[in-house]
């Protein structure tokens, strides 16, 4: 189709050398009128092609004309809304028809327009509770003018009518071309397809030098690159990360999946009796079930303060359960990570000489610290954990977890406070509020909230508190030393931000690698 409407423009060109307007082009196979918009589109692609090739040249002129809305279409087919309002009524003297069976006759649309239009020519009448015809005929000059428009393109009424069609939304202005067509320096009427290659063949044979060749397309869109891109997640995971860094924390290892439940509970705190370490709240592993053993001077003297209490504390006062400490499940929180490090950090103050990474090396005033082995500490990580959660489209059986620990001796609440204010400045967050909370692990306990301002409310970012002695003195830490901690999630700001309202489509099986690959680097 393509080359034979080619062929007609060329052979056109060839009787009349030019063809001055192409709305007179009939074109081969298409029933639609050659002035037609789509017409001219299609005639517009063959000018193009033949344009490539210089075998012609040609001017555009623009045009403004008429199409018919959905409304305008079906106004043709059945008549105007007032028209069959008239239609649908009786003749006077017989019964009138009631507003509703009106509805029911032509249905609600065209009644409410119609009836308005109706009586203002005088078409129809009330009479009693209903409505009767008032004329014995209508001429629905609204019908005939869009037939006219629809076959003609323009109507001989003028614009005042065409504007009137406009304002009731029965037919849109639309801007057309069409084209005024010359031979070009390559005319002929033979239609040569240009050689797209420069081949082997060709250069030994020689039958390049009488070959065309296709021009290059330097406007042509590049075909996609396709390469590895970051998932979302792992984007806002580098933008904390950063963050962490800035604020000079060092990051703590967490490749620990499975944590026993001794570092996940039991050396935070928690009562072994707790809910959160029941099965419907934890994955306990089946095969390897049990940890191999904690340090042992140091799971005695946790197990003591369970148990009995120390360090000014009663203790929880239930029985202790080694069974219950050597379990193996999937951590529930990166705190149990945070956990070991802690006991780490602590291991000069407990006289032992493990060199940890974690020690400031070069601590200003370090000579005038105090030699009982303590050294200031900031810690993050970054890192998965698991909940036996029912999957919703906020709640997945696996997610991220962000936390922070600070380590320093009489450390504040107000530090903590301070502390997160600076953090979450630098994550966009001006607004927040601290709420009192609970854990089993630090006292006071406080909940973040920020304020969204696209939600326009208060949304829940995290959790916090300064660990409590129980936690922190059977690992050796002296008294004055205060360690505060705080956890957020990683899929709830990375949604706000990627504006991913089911969190399945941002991990998991349903997750769409071109929205991956399409989600930009950063957003402010
Ligand atoms: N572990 C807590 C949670 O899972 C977060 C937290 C970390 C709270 C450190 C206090 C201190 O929500």
């Amino acid at each position: 189709m393509a080359e034979q409407l080619q062929q007609l423009i060329l052979d056109t060109l060839d009787t009349q050398s030019t063809l001055p307007d192409s709305r007179a082009l009939k074109i081969p196979g298409q029933s639609s009128p050659a002035s037609s918009h789509d017409a001219q589109i299609t005639i517009l692609g063959a000018l193009n092609s033949l344009l490539s090739r210089e075998m012609i040249t040609y001017e555009t002129h623009e045009v403004s004309s008429h199409v018919l809305t959905p409304e305008g279409v079906q106004i043709v087919r059945e008549g105007s809304h007032e028209a069959r309002v008239w239609a649908a009524l009786p003749e006077r003297g017989s019964a009138p028809l009631s507003a509703q069976d009106l509805k029911k006759a032509v249905g609600d649309e065209a009644a409410k327009v119609g009836q308005g239009r109706a009586f203002k020519s005088g078409w129809i009448a009330k009479e009693g509770n209903g409505f009767v015809k008032a004329v014995s005929n209508i001429t629905d000059t609204t019908q005939i003018e869009l037939r006219e428009l629809e076959s003609s393109g323009t109507l001989v009424a003028g614009e005042k009518a065409l504007a009137e069609l406009r304002k009731r939304k029965l037919i849109m202005q639309r801007k057309g071309q069409w084209f005024t067509v010359h031979k070009g320096a390559n005319f002929s009427t033979s239609i040569a397809k240009p050689e797209t290659d420069l081949t082997v063949d060709m250069l030994t044979s020689g039958s390049w030098k009488k070959s065309t060749f296709k021009k290059y397309n330097f406007e042509a869109d590049g075909i996609p690159t396709s390469g590895g891109a970051l998932h979302p997640i792992l984007k806002v995971r580098e933008e904390i990360r950063g963050i962490f860094l800035e604020m000079g924390f060092e990051e703590m290892p967490t490749g620990t999946f499975v944590e026993s439940g001794f570092w996940c509970f039991d050396a935070l705190f928690v009562p072994q009796l707790h809910p959160a370490r029941e099965l419907q709240d934890t994955f306990y592993l089946s095969d390897p079930s049990t940890s191999l053993p904690p340090p042992s001077d140091y799971y005695e003297r946790v197990a003591r303060v369970h148990e009995h209490g120390g360090y000014d504390s009663i203790g929880y006062r239930t029985p202790w359960s080694h069974e219950e400490s050597h379990k193996l499940l999937l951590r529930t929180h990166t705190t149990a990570s945070s956990a070991a490090m802690l006991y780490k950090l602590a291991a000069k103050c407990r006289g032992e000489d493990i060199d940890g990474d974690l020690s400031v090396k070069s601590q200003p005033g370090a000579a005038n610290l105090s030699d009982d082995g303590f050294r200031p500490a900031k810690l993050f990580s970054i890192d998965r954990v698991f909940r036996n959660e029912t999957m919703d489209a906020t709640h997945l059986a696996e997610f991220h977890q962000v936390e922070g620990v600070v380590a320093d001796r009489n450390l504040t609440l107000a530090d903590l406070i301070g502390f997160m204010r600076t953090f979450f400045r630098k994550m966009g967050m001006k607004n927040l509020r601290f709420k009192p909370a609970y854990n089993p692990y630090t006292e006071p306990s406080l909940e973040i909230f920020a304020w969204h301002p696209l939600l326009e409310k208060w949304v829940e970012i995290g959790n916090s508190g300064m660990f409590r002695p129980e936690m922190l003195a059977p690992m050796g830490f002296p008294p004055d030393v205060r360690v505060h901690g705080w956890g957020i999630g990683l899929e709830r700001p990375t949604m706000i931000r990627y504006g991913v309202n089911n969190i399945r489509t941002l991990v998991g099986h349903k997750t769409s690698i071109e929205n991956v690959e399409n989600s930009p680097a950063v957003m402010f």
